[in-house]
């Protein structure tokens, strides 16, 4: 697989999963513009586009410098539910699909998109009422409301705004058809990167029966190959696709939920 002069924006690139993921796509040929609010380490992004996406005037200016021709976009930057329901909902969801959107128009024909997912969101057909409802919430301002709607805390915030991608993703799935652009996303188990323990102190005794059943947690170094490949012509038949990368568990936890052992 090559990736040889494409152009790539990963959000997220200067840490954990986005940061492996822009090393990957590096090493294959790509040449990677990162976006993210910290600034990603020296050399391992083409070019660096400073951003905050709970914010809209940030985002729509990172996108306007950003030039047309992009042919494959990896949103990747995310927090824990540590930091709060309301940025959690802005950044990993309402953000992240005000910057895709307004990242389309430079967005070559044929373009891929990659959305990191998370085994938090694989409840979203339980939730589908509470989703949505956040996916009419367009204004990033207006997220806290919703919150306080909703009752949503900030444990819930985490798995909602991953609820809500996994869905946004399969109803994207052939919006872009006649400009033959794809959207899928990657949904990992834990990973070893800085927001880990977060979910760890969230989650509590869940998590750490979680692990226990795990051979070991995920390194970032194995979800980029997923999202690499999902940026490539060779994936170009996967649409609208939520894709496990997690060790085993998103399988275990659907097969324990049904009673097929
Ligand atoms: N680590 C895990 O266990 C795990 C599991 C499933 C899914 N994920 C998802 O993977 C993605 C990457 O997480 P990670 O584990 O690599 O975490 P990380 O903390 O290492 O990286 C997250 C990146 O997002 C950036 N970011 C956060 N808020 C931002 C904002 N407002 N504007 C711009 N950039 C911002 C950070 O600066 C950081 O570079 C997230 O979407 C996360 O939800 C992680």
């Amino acid at each position: 697989m090559s990736m040889s002069n494409r152009t790539v924006v990963v959000t997220g690139a200067a840490s954990g999963i986005g940061a492996a993921c822009a090393a990957m796509l590096k090493a294959q040929g790509a040449r990677v513009i990162g976006v993210d609010r910290n600034e990603p380490a020296a050399g391992t992004v083409d070019r660096f586009v400073q951003a905050d996406l709970s914010d809209a005037a940030s985002i729509d200016a990172a996108a306007g410098r950003i030039d047309s021709g992009v042919e494959a976009l990896c949103n990747i930057a995310g927090l824990p539910p540590t930091k709060g329901r309301t940025p959690v909902l802005q950044v990993n969801f309402v953000g992240l699909r005000r910057f895709t959107e307004a990242l389309l128009p430079k967005l070559a024909d044929g373009a891929a998109i990659v959305n990191l997912g998370s085994l938090a969101g694989f409840g979203w057909q339980a939730n589908s009422g509470e989703v949505r409802a956040l996916l009419e919430v367009n204004r990033l301002e207006d997220v806290e409301a919703f919150c306080e709607k909703h009752a949503i805390d900030d444990a819930r915030s985490y798995f909602l705004s991953k609820e809500a991608l996994i869905v946004w993703t399969m109803q994207m799935r052939w919006q872009w058809r006649a400009r033959a652009i794809r959207m899928n996303a990657v949904s990992p188990g834990p990973v070893e990167t800085p927001i880990h323990q977060d979910f760890l102190q969230t989650l509590g005794e869940r998590a750490a029966e979680d692990m226990r059943l795990m051979e070991r947690a995920g390194r970032p170094g194995d979800i980029a190959p997923l999202v690499t490949f999902l940026c490539g012509d060779e994936s170009r038949w996967i649409q609208g696709a939520n894709i496990p990368c997690d060790g085993g568990m998103a399988a275990h936890l659907l097969c324990q939920s049904i009673g097929l052992g």
